[in-house]
């Protein structure tokens, strides 16, 4: 089984945004507390904050965090989590059915996404709430001082301006389940509002608008194109959302999904596109991919879960060796679109359909997915080079024609480094990549990691990292010419220089 690719230095698809390495904390079971704040652990540092749970994160190099949700935040009032802790309310939280304490706010997310080295992207309330709240809320963050929130937060002893860049205008507004669901035409008329008054305190914010929750629902992509004709000025983004699963263990079909996504990506890139061209605008909508990952495995179990809880174990999949092979193909296919994808947040970070999981009072460690993350975040940075790739391919139950082969370049100019990802989908047999780079003169191989496992379904625990990566990869370059075993269901990062 044979593949052929080339990589020229001159195919450039775009530079690569950062941001599409992002990930997201909600406040959701043990996101917050258990996982990034738990004050009693002996790893906690004088905020409350985990300094294992930040190390990890660190080694993911995630540039920016959505916060504080997702589902909560259509009932959240963002002043309950800010002022004195002994004064803040407790109260229902009606999305997941919990107790919020609200002992982790605004400010304690600033602080601890400071420590890890990332941005903040903030979701405001468009379910129970509207352009007041969100105009109070960035007078509170991005004021300098003098006014009624501003001062607030001074008193609350920040001086300067969190100075948040970053804004969602809702969450998943076209779902059922969403606390103050609307129409498109309901959310359209509120996202352009409420956008308008917050650019109003604030010019340099970039603004998110809800897409549709997924590409099943009744209304994609109807949902983007109405929000986009109403508030097509006033938004700078919009926002994709997806998660898979393989509920029927049919492998071959699962690992697939990438494809799912690509088709995503080119049917939202293509309604912001047809609007631009209706409103003879000569602004272009970017996308945020701003909720993605494997959820499936932990939802039978949730069920179980009594309401009114404080911090439950929600949606706590464990990932096996396969889903990581998923995650690493998703990767790809954002790098691949990096011409329009310019944020993406892999839902969630710690503990809620994590690659960083906690045990109370216990050790962090690394989930599967932990790695192929790890390593894109790290070297998939600079320019996403347009790889030319003739590979074999396979049917499955819900896809024809699928590559065996995903595969995505990254050229890093200041490091003189070409990155090359790669997954191969056969299960079964190893795969001969030969791929000419013969525009890399004078470079050599550095290092050909590989993330295998004879067990599709192995996963890691506290206690043993059954699935990790190894550096032993069989690639060879010889006068512009890379030779490369894939071995069978394996995600491989090569590096050259
Ligand atoms: O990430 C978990 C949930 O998935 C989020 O709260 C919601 O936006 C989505 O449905």
């Amino acid at each position: 089984r044979k593949a052929k690719m080339v990589l020229d230095k001159s195919y450039i698809i775009a530079q690569v945004d950062n941001r599409i390495y992002g990930s997201f904390i909600e406040h959701l079971g043990r996101a917050v507390y258990g996982g990034i704040y738990e004050p009693n652990h002996p790893e906690a540092d004088k905020h409350g904050f985990r300094k294992d749970v930040m190390e990890l994160v660190k080694g993911l190099q995630v540039p920016i965090i959505r916060y504080p949700g997702g589902n909560m935040v259509s009932g959240y009032n963002w002043e309950d989590g800010v002022g004195p802790k002994e004064d803040r309310p407790r109260r229902l939280e009606l999305a997941w059915q919990t107790i919020e304490t609200n002992q982790f706010g605004l400010n304690e997310f600033v602080e601890w996404s400071k420590k890890v080295n990332a941005e903040v992207m903030m979701a405001v309330n468009l379910g129970t709430r509207g352009m007041d709240a969100a105009r109070n809320l960035i007078e509170y963050t991005n004021h300098p001082g003098g006014t009624y929130w501003s001062e607030q937060r001074k008193s609350h002893g920040y001086k300067n301006p969190h100075a948040i860049k970053t804004w969602c205008l809702g969450n998943e507004m076209d779902g059922p389940w969403q606390i103050g669901q609307k129409t498109p035409y309901e959310y359209g008329r509120i996202a352009k509002e409420t956008g308008k008054v917050m650019k109003l305190v604030d010019p340099d914010i970039e603004l998110v608008a809800c897409g549709s929750s997924n590409t099943s629902m009744p209304s994609f992509p109807e949902y983007e194109a109405t929000t986009l004709d109403i508030a097509y000025e006033e938004i700078d983004y919009i926002s994709l959302h997806q998660y898979y699963g393989n509920n029927s263990n049919d492998t071959a079909n699962y690992l697939a999904k990438s494809l799912d996504m690509d088709h995503f990506i080119h049917t939202v890139t293509s309604t912001c596109d047809y609007i631009k061209a209706k409103h003879r605008s000569k602004k272009t909508i970017h996308l945020s991919f701003d909720e993605w990952n494997v959820w499936y495995h932990s939802r039978e179990q949730d069920k179980k879960i009594n309401h009114w809880q404080i911090a439950p174990p929600q949606l706590e999949d464990v990932y096996n060796f396969e889903d990581a092979l998923l995650v690493g193909s998703i990767l790809i296919t954002f790098l691949n679109h990096a011409d329009r994808v310019k944020m993406a947040c892999m839902a969630q970070l710690v503990n809620v359909i994590a690659p960083i999981m906690t045990e109370n009072n216990g050790r962090a460690w690394k989930q599967t997915i932990y790695y192929p993350y790890m390593y894109t975040s790290k070297y998939g940075r600079g320019h996403s080079i347009k790889p030319i790739l003739s590979s074999p391919r396979y049917d499955s139950k819900d896809f024809t024609d699928v590559p065996y082969i995903d595969s995505a370049a990254v050229f890093n100019e200041e490091k003189e480094e070409l990155v090359i990802f790669i997954v191969n989908k056969n299960v079964h047999d190893s795969i001969y990549l030969s791929t000419d780079i013969r525009s890399f003169e004078g470079y050599a191989v550095v290092e050909h990691v590989v993330l295998e496992h004879e067990n599709l379904k192995a996963v890691n625990t506290s206690t043993g990292e059954e699935v990790r990566p190894h550096k032993s990869g069989a690639s060879i370059l010889n006068d512009g010419l890379l030779e490369t075993r894939l071995t069978k269901a394996s995600w491989n990062m090569i590096r050259i220089q």
